[in-house]
């Protein structure tokens, strides 16, 4: 790691990460201030949505500012912003204060993991802005102290998180290239409204939960399947392990305490639908994340299939669609 005077670098960047679902999924913390998770986690880049985020570090702030598509952030996302910002600084050694600009081009708040995409394009751009000389694993747990799932966002295709021992050993990494399997996720949004509890305090509830201990000590069994799935683009062996973890995951929510009920009655029509779907043919699997809205993982030859059974049965407000994308990338300095 070498440092580099920023004034020499510019003190502006400006990159885009990607969001990522996840398909064996994070849920709980063992280090709730540094996003050290209960268990590692697989996940895929979504490359036709985007987050990009601009660092300006500059002597004219008193304070750092953060605005998502052009609206000054709350105090939650500023916190966040802020724990990657101070450690930034202090490798750095720069005491400016930083304006950070995201915008995206698909809906924040809802489980489409906004957060991921703009913590992961924050901590990359600021990285870059402030002249610091990282490799990915030193911004995926950059990223990580935003948001845990942000650290998947830095690398690209398929991720892997480790859960590592510490703030050094939490990081992830691609296992395998977007260019090894051609998958689409199409995004069923049947809410687009913020969701009334965040993950982060979703995440501190996982532990309430007595069914928590059970899905953290299976989880290695989870991510073997997942990574030899991958592998082999082995998609029934796909299908049936993230819908499970999907599941496990909502167990936990909908028996910690106070319980959290995700799911409305689209998710659960789309939940009961998309397995039938599968045995007349199409390859196509359901995933959930802290949200209502319902990711179908599928193959491209079925993805216009999809969107029209998806359609005719919950009505959705939207439907995105994203094919498997790379990692984070700078688009512009100074
Ligand atoms: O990174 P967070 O705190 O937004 O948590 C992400 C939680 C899930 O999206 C539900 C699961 C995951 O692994 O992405």
């Amino acid at each position: 790691m070498n440092t580099k005077d920023p004034f020499l670098m510019g003190y502006s960047a400006t990159a885009v990460a990607h969001p990522n679902i996840a398909f064996i999924k994070y849920w709980g913390n063992r280090d709730e201030s540094l996003n050290l998770p209960s268990n590692g986690s697989i996940s895929m880049n979504l490359g036709d949505l985007r987050a990009q985020t601009k660092v300006t570090f500059s002597s004219e702030l008193s304070e750092d500012v953060l605005s998502i598509n052009h609206i000054i952030a709350g105090h939650n996302a500023h916190q966040r912003m802020s724990a990657i910002l101070d450690n930034i600084r202090q490798k750095a050694k720069i005491s400016l204060y930083a304006r950070v600009e995201s915008i995206l081009n698909f809906p924040t708040g809802t489980g489409i993991a906004s957060s991921a995409a703009g913590f992961a394009a924050l901590a990359k751009a600021a990285v870059h802005a402030a002249g610091l000389d990282f490799n990915e694993i030193e911004i995926s747990r950059l990223a990580r102290l935003g948001s845990g799932s942000a650290c998947r966002s830095v690398p690209g295709g398929f991720v892997e998180w480790q859960k590592g021992e510490s703030d050094n050993t939490s990081y992830a990494t691609s296992i395998f290239s977007a260019e090894h399997w051609d998958l689409y996720d199409v995004i069923i949004v049947l809410q687009k409204t913020p969701k009334k509890v965040g993950s982060k305090a979703g995440h501190i509830l996982a532990n309430t939960s007595p069914l928590q201990a059970s899905r953290v000590q299976d989880s290695s069994r989870r991510l073997e399947i997942c990574r030899k799935a991958i592998k082999e683009r082995d998609f029934s062996s796909l299908a049936n392990i993230i819908e499970l973890d999907s599941n496990m995951m909502h167990a936990i929510t909908m028996t910690s305490n106070p319980p959290l009920l995700y799911w409305e009655a689209g998710s659960l029509e789309l939940m009961h639908a998309v397995p039938k779907w599968r045995t007349e043919g199409l390859h196509v699997a359901y995933t959930i994340d802290a949200g209502p809205n319902v990711h179908l993982i599928c193959q491209p030859e079925d993805v216009n299939e999809i969107k029209k059974r998806a359609t005719a049965l919950v009505n959705p407000q939207e439907i995105l669609l994203s094919t498997i994308g790379g990692p984070a990338y700078i688009v512009r300095t100074k």
